[in-house]
């Protein structure tokens, strides 16, 4: 390739990539340099540097957060310019971050799941009933744009009460269209050459953005109209306990006060973003992965089947999700392979030494490059092979914590983590219990890169089971 590769004093390779330039997909691009020249590699581009770690023993290092913590990298320093100090990017010292963070944990709690199940399997029967009408057209169904249209459909419903009725439109809402452009906005900006007028991009980005808040406002109007919930002052509890419940009304637990209508939206923004996009991604990549491998199709509907009998519209329980063990490790193992939100950023607290021989300056960031950690060699001599059993609770018990990162790490770690896995983990099973799946393309993987990744043209046909017998 045309990148140049050298040695830093400090030992670390530099590669610079600037010749060709970051293409569209950087995260793949930079898994490639990986290969060459990981577990640690300076990515050199108009000479500006990013430095990316791969392997588990540096990882684990990076996560004691005693010695490092999140750290808002560039590409996060631009999701800032729409989503502010909005949770997933409120540096760690901004006061908004820990108020906003103890006024939404109870939100997160395993017991808040199960209010949000019924909204949850709502939104799967609309996309099962729309999956019905696709097997009556012989149509087959875009896999990435309907998981999108779910995903969002159910933070809609379930954070906020609103209804995006994503599965009623030929197109997706645009909030989804505006989200991605600002996302690949949020991207692109990273790979810019000096000299070159970007004005265009980032008035197109602007009006995006503004777009983006003006859905906000229109959620959260929907609410204050209702007189669902007041937005309370400090000591009263608010009559909805959903998320913009939650942020509309929730003291802070220890000081009293609530969160300011700026940050509110910031919040708004985040979570409609946060919570669902990479949901949407996990999604298609486990679908993707069943379709390609017919032993674990097999096994998760057995599971499925267990559980829901021959019910032709089975109604699961919250408990029952619990009770979805191998669906559950497809899924973790469909993020192992491509977590979804492929990086995260660390940065040192102090001067320290990584790997025993790197010296580190304070201040110093490192990105984990999430895909290549989930190869390193404690997976096994065949990393690139999908296998749900990687995460059966033997195989997990010996296995050490840091070689598995698709939430992050430590106190910035995915807060919807149980959201996104009970969400994902049902409508699998709903899924692979009453169809079938035909690769009538024979889809070839191709992952399209918006920040967050995605099977491009990802499609598939689709049959009822019952007609198979
Ligand atoms: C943070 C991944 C679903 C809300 C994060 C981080 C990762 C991640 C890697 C840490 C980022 C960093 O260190 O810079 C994922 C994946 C998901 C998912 C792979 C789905 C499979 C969700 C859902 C929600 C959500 C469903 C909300 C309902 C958030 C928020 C943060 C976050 C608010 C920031 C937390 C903080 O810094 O306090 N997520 N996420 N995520 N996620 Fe998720």
């Amino acid at each position: 390739s045309a990148d140049t590769v050298t040695l830093g004093d400090d030992g670390i390779p530099v590669v610079d990539i600037t010749a060709a330039g970051l293409s569209r997909t950087p995260l793949q691009r930079a898994m490639g340099i990986a290969r060459d020249h990981g577990p640690i590699f300076r990515r050199r581009l108009h000479g500006r540097d990013a430095t990316f770690v791969t392997s588990v023993d540096l990882v684990t290092e990076l996560a004691d957060e005693t010695r490092f913590e999140k750290a808002i990298g560039p590409a996060l320093e631009n999701v800032r310019e729409f989503a502010a100090d909005g949770l997933f990017t409120a540096y760690n010292d901004e006061p908004n971050w820990a108020k906003a963070h103890d006024i939404l944990m109870p939100a997160f709690a395993l017991g808040s799941m199960r209010t949000y199940h019924p909204a949850m399997l709502k939104v799967a029967r609309r996309l099962m009933a729309s999956w019905d009408r696709r097997i009556a057209d012989g149509a087959p169904v875009d896999v990435p744009d309907d998981m999108t249209r779910m995903t969002l459909d159910t933070i809609g419903l379930a954070g906020f009460g609103f209804d995006f009725e994503s599965f009623g439109r030929e197109q997706p809402h645009p909030f989804v269209d505006a989200m991605v452009r600002c996302l690949e906005w949020s991207m692109t900006r990273l790979a810019r050459k000096p000299g070159v007028d970007y004005s265009e991009k980032d008035e197109a980005f602007r009006a995006d953005a503004d777009y983006l808040a003006s859905v906000v406002d229109e959620v959260i109007s929907a609410r204050t109209a209702s007189g669902d919930t007041s937005p309370g002052s400090a000591g009263e509890t608010p009559t909805a306990d959903d998320l913009l419940g939650l942020m509309l009304g929730a003291p802070h637990p220890v000081d009293g006060t609530t969160l300011d209508t700026a940050n509110i939206r910031n919040q708004v923004i985040t979570f409609l973003i946060a919570g669902h996009e990479t949901t949407s991604g996990a999604l298609s990549f486990a679908l993707y992965h069943l379709l390609k491998d017919p032993v674990a199709l097999r096994l998760a509907r057995r599971e499925a089947d267990e559980l829901f009998g021959d019910a032709a519209d089975p109604d699961p329980s919250f408990e029952d999700i619990g009770k979805l063990a191998f669906t559950r490790q497809v899924l973790n193992e469909a993020l192992r392979l491509w977590p979804t939100a492929a990086a995260f950023s660390r940065r040192a607290k102090t001067d320290t030494v990584l790997g025993g021989r790197y010296a580190v300056k304070a201040g110093e960031i490192f990105t984990v490059l999430t895909p290549m950690l989930h190869r390193d060699p404690v997976w096994g001599d065949n990393p690139e092979l999908f296998d749900p059993a990687r995460f059966s609770p033997e195989a997990e018990a010996a296995r050490s914590p840091h070689a598995y990162k698709p939430f992050g790490t430590g106190e910035r770690a995915c807060i919807g983590r149980q959201f996104a896995l009970h969400e994902a983990t049902m409508l699998l099973a709903l899924l692979v219990h009453r169809y079938r799946f035909e690769d009538h393309g024979d889809y070839a993987l191709s992952i399209k890169e918006t920040l967050t990744l995605k099977p491009d043209g990802f499609t598939v046909r689709l049959a009822e089971r019952s007609a198979a017998h």
